[in-house]
């Protein structure tokens, strides 16, 4: 990828030593993972988790996901418990957070968890960020790199678009999901919180029982799930057979029509591909200033099920 703008940079040995000062010293960075772009901060740091809040004028009561590097790393902030084990051992590092009990003494800042006695924990699996986490003693709080509300950025250019010259960014290239983690609360009865690749139906294979995705909260367990998200900035209309003229038509499979208003997110019509695009086309869209977009039916199965559930918030006025 040509990096344009001179914050963008390739991880090296240098780098990476001076990327690990930064953090130590309370400094933000954008930092790939294979889900989207993470803005990275100290956990244990007031300063650091203060500055990511800012940044992303991101509401007080959202909690931040911490990231570590292994299991051991986690142990000292969370309680550990059977169903987090068996989900460990078969998907970390994966894409997929963990919602655990806050040990009383874990020196996890109290803005991070938004004062919730809980954390959601997550093992990367991107090489970059694991690089970064290996040689750091404290974990990375790290919401994904962009504004409240917005679309997630999954290319370091999206980063930018973002917060311009006020971070480094680690240009890591295209992040190979294009979706954010699954979010698993296992402190009561396991639920989904956010959809992601790992779907509830792996989930439940691996626990040997069936779980619960509640449709509606009735509280508001994660903040994320506020429904208004997610959002290009444009009008959205879902589960459409046509676009109205002048405006972006997101369409998956084979069309026949030729038109540069149509934005196909996977001519094989293949779900994964469509979500790696998802962003990058919602992104693309809102840069060539349409008014407004029309998206075509997206089957409910397998990643479908959390592009379906993007697509809804992103529509919420
Ligand atoms: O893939 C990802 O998870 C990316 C990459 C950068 O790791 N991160 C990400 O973070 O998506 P963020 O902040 O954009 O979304 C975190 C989600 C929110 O919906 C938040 O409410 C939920 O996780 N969350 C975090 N801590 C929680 C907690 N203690 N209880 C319930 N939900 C929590
Ligand atoms: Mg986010």
């Amino acid at each position: 990828m040509k990096n344009i703008y001179s914050n963008i940079i390739k991880l090296n040995n240098n780098l990476l030593k001076r990327i690990i000062l930064d953090l130590k010293n309370n400094e933000l960075v954008g930092i790939p993972t294979e889900t989207v772009y993470g803005l990275a901060g100290k956990a244990y740091s007031g300063k650091a988790v203060k500055k990511i809040f800012e940044m992303k004028k991101r509401p007080q009561k959202n909690p931040l996901i911490v990231h570590y590097y292994k299991l051991q790393d986690a142990e000292k902030d969370v309680f550990f418990n059977k169903n987090f084990f068996k989900l460990y051992k078969k998907l970390c590092p994966g894409p997929i957070t963990f919602i655990l009990r806050k040990r009383n003494n874990s020196k996890i800042h109290n803005k991070v968890t938004a004062n919730l006695n809980t954390v959601g924990i997550r093992f990367p699996k991107n090489q970059i960020i694991r690089k970064i986490l290996k040689k750091i003693d404290f974990p990375l709080a790290m919401p994904s790199a962009n504004k409240a509300g917005k679309v997630s950025p999954t290319e370091p250019n999206h980063v930018y678009f973002e917060f311009g010259k006020k971070i480094k960014i680690i240009d890591g290239g295209k992040t190979k999901i294009g979706l954010e983690s699954t979010v698993v609360d296992l402190t009561k009865k396991t639920r989904i919180l956010r959809p992601g690749i790992i779907s509830k139906e792996k989930i439940q294979r691996i626990l040997k029982k069936k779980i619960f995705s509640p449709k509606k909260f009735e509280k508001i367990l994660s903040p994320g799930n506020l429904k208004k998200h997610y959002s290009p900035g444009i009008p959205l209309v879902l589960n459409a057979k046509r676009a109205a003229s002048k405006s972006a038509f997101i369409v998956i499979g084979k069309i026949d029509i030729k038109s540069k208003d149509i934005f196909n997110l996977s001519k094989a019509s293949n779900l994964e591909e469509a979500a790696k695009n998802l962003y990058k086309t919602l992104i693309n869209i809102k840069k060539k200033k349409y008014k407004k977009i029309y998206v075509m039916k997206i089957p409910k199965k397998g990643i479908g099920i959390a592009i379906n559930d993007r697509l809804k918030r992103a529509a919420t006025k």
